[in-house]
């Protein structure tokens, strides 16, 4: 399925088209949302199975395509979801064509790059989740760990969604107090207190989750919906999300990764360059390379 703004709820739009092959599905989706219209403010809702009911669209957020299986990694899911791409990029960006395009379906970064090329558009309005749900459980994982509400930890993750995801430990603080400062071993091998494991957790988290509930959707959901809201708003909030990064970090491939960017109604108007270390660096590197491995040799 792919819509426009995945949790209505948060009244962000006042108008909400839903796209599914699947027509039954699609109607049921529909109607139990509108059943919940007292609660909402997003007075239209539709669904169709093309984008004619999308016509004109401020931001399209692409979910289409098949999930991960119990086990299976995000890179095996790219193959069949670059053919769902092939088929309803070229539409979207003919009905809606100064939308902004915000891309969820795994391999996101891969695939925020296809929908890049299929667009046409340009870069700063083609935008994958990447590592904002990634940031977002790091920053829970490191909250409960010390006790202090997440919205008051700050952390960044970066690089793939997934396997490969780095996370810059020497940016982890509390109030502008560096963890590192105060303890120099944080998230290295050599840590008596294993904080490494808290980023091991991050990229077991939705490996956890499906095998528990199949698939996930809450902390998805809720973190797509914070990125529509600060490009509905324009709210220019910094997010980690999923952008071109050649040129940076010594990247020489058209791949997209996540980096802290500024976000708002025109789409990613700046990235933030992190001061990262040596080892940081290296590792960003790597996912870049990862995801260029699979990437170089898709047909699309
Ligand atoms: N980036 C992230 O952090 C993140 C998190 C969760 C899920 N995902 C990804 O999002 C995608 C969707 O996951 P889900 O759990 O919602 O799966 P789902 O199976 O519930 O929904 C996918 C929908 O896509 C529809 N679809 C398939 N082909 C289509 C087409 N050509 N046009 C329109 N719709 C089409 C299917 O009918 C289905 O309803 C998967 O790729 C999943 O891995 C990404």
């Amino acid at each position: 399925m792919y819509i426009l703004g995945k949790y209505p709820a948060k009244g962000l739009t006042d108008e909400l088209a839903l796209i599914d092959v699947m027509e039954e599905k699609l109607k049921g989706e529909m109607m139990d949302l509108q059943h919940g219209s007292l609660f909402f403010s997003t007075p239209k809702i539709v669904s169709g199975k093309d984008s004619r009911v999308s016509v004109n669209s401020k931001i399209v957020v692409v979910t289409a395509g098949a999930r991960q299986q119990e086990g299976e990694s995000r890179l095996n899911l790219v193959q069949r979801n670059v053919n769902i791409l092939k088929m309803i990029i070229p539409d979207i960006a003919k009905t809606s064509p100064n939308c902004k395009l915000l891309v969820v379906s795994n391999p996101v970064d891969i695939l925020t790059y296809v929908t890049w090329k299929l667009s046409g558009f340009p870069k700063h309005r083609v935008i994958g989740s990447g590592t904002n749900l990634d940031s977002a459980r790091f920053r829970f994982l490191i909250g409960s760990r010390l006790g202090v509400n997440p919205t008051s930890c700050h952390g960044w993750v970066i690089g793939e969604h997934g396997d490969s995801s780095v996370p810059v430990w020497s940016g982890v603080n509390v109030a502008g107090v560096c963890l590192k400062n105060l303890h120099p071993s944080l998230g290295t091998a050599e840590d008596k207190e294993n904080w490494k494991t808290v980023h091991r957790q991050v990229v077991e988290s939705a490996y956890e989750v499906i095998k528990l509930k199949g698939y996930t959707s809450w902390a998805i959901g809720l973190s797509v919906a914070d990125l529509v809201r600060t490009l509905m708003k324009n709210l220019r909030r910094v997010h980690p999300v999923s952008t071109m990064v050649k040129g940076l970090y010594g990247i020489n491939e058209e791949v997209f990764l996540s980096v802290p960017c500024i976000l708002g109604h025109n789409g990613i108007t700046d990235i933030v360059k992190l001061d990262l270390n040596f080892e940081e660096e290296k590792q960003l590197k790597k996912s870049a390379d990862a995801l260029w491995d699979v990437q170089k040799d898709l047909k699309f």
